[in-house]
């Protein structure tokens, strides 16, 4: 049987990372694009001879044709550009809209039945210009945001309780922004939800809140430590966790940025939910009951991204 190829557009700082976990959990053979010739080329190169050393078997290669993502499984998008300190992800509207419209051709022409993860930002409405542009259908297009979001959650949460990050599962719903909305009660210590975790003494309702907030602003803190770029590494844990899923068919129920149909009363929009990933993409969108404050929050995220795309929309009616 051949093996699953995995292309990956964009090679800078989350796309070499991809690379490398990518080959280390043998996904199958990687191909790497950007339009910084040489750099694609020179990763995939530099990977590669990583490989005897780490035992893996992959073939990695790279271009700056849109040709070598033909035929690929999974696709995951890193092109564009991060934020710097004192940006938000918002900021990056203009150039990486553009991108992404390059981008979705490229899809649509070489790999029209790939599964494609959108990594690049303002995320939620990146992703929605990706799947018009590719024109693949809606299920077979989802963003990498909440996989992302809850890992910080769970990390910062294993560190206040001193337990291990395995036991601690947690929820994050909502836009990749400043409104997304950290669920507290769908969020527990091996399967103790958090508020109970308060009323057995181990934490307080102040610290939850503080480290709500801490994972709202998650990504700002790693833009303001490292000043010349954003996050790469938790960024491509979690994409490949998205990947794994829908190549292995493992059904597992992630947080991500998917097609809203009129989900949670929400339609043609993009936005950070639970589904199920399988071989049939996003096979499922979870659906749960939102109490007052997290439909709240969860509406006023929504508006936020409903603006964005706005903004891709005119910008996009602009060139043409
Ligand atoms: N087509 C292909 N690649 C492009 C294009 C394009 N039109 N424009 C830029 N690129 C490439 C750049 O050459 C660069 O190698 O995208 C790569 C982006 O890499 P980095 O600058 O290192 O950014 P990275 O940290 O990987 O983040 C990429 O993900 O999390 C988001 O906000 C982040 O939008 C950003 C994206």
């Amino acid at each position: 049987m051949a093996r699953n190829k995995i292309a990956l557009v964009g090679s800078g700082n989350i796309g070499g990372t991809l690379a490398l976990l990518a080959g280390l959990k043998e996904l199958g053979d990687i191909v790497m694009f950007d339009i910084a010739d040489g750099v694609p080329q020179g990763k995939a190169l530099d990977i590669a001879e990583a490989s005897p050393v780490e035992g893996f078997d992959a073939k990695m290669s790279g271009g700056s044709d849109y040709s070598v993502i033909k035929d690929a499984d999974v696709i995951i998008v890193t092109a564009g550009v991060p934020r710097k300190p004192g940006m938000s992800r918002d900021d990056l509207i203009g150039i990486n809209s553009g991108v992404m419209a390059q981008v979705g051709e490229g899809i649509k022409k070489y790999a029209p039945n790939a599964f494609v993860i959108c990594i690049t930002n303002p995320l939620d409405a990146m992703v929605w210009v990706l799947q018009q542009k590719s024109g693949l259908p809606a299920n077979k297009v989802v963003g990498m945001a909440g996989v992302l979001d809850s890992a910080r959650f769970r990390y910062f949460l294993a560190e206040e309780f001193n337990v291990s990050v395995e036991d601690i599962t947690a929820f994050v719903l909502g836009g990749h922004g400043d409104t997304m909305v950290p669920s507290v009660r769908y969020s527990t210590v091996a399967g103790i939800p958090l508020p109970d975790l308060v009323k057995m003494g181990w934490t307080t309702q102040e610290r939850l809140d503080q480290i709500v907030q801490r994972t709202r602003d998650g990504g700002a803190e790693i833009v303001n430590l490292l000043k010349t770029g954003s996050a790469f590494y938790a960024p491509a844990s979690a994409a490949i966790q998205m990947a794994d899923a829908y190549l292995k068919d493992k059904k597992r129920v992630l947080p991500c940025a998917a097609y809203l149909d009129g989900q949670y009363g929400v339609k043609d929009l993009y936005v950070g939910v639970p589904t199920v990933i399988g071989a049939g993409g996003v096979e499922r969108i979870v659906e749960i009951q939102l109490d007052a404050t997290e439909k709240a929050g969860f509406d006023k995220s929504c508006d936020s991204v409903r603006q964005l795309v706005q903004i891709c929309k005119d910008l996009d009616a602009k060139k043409a």
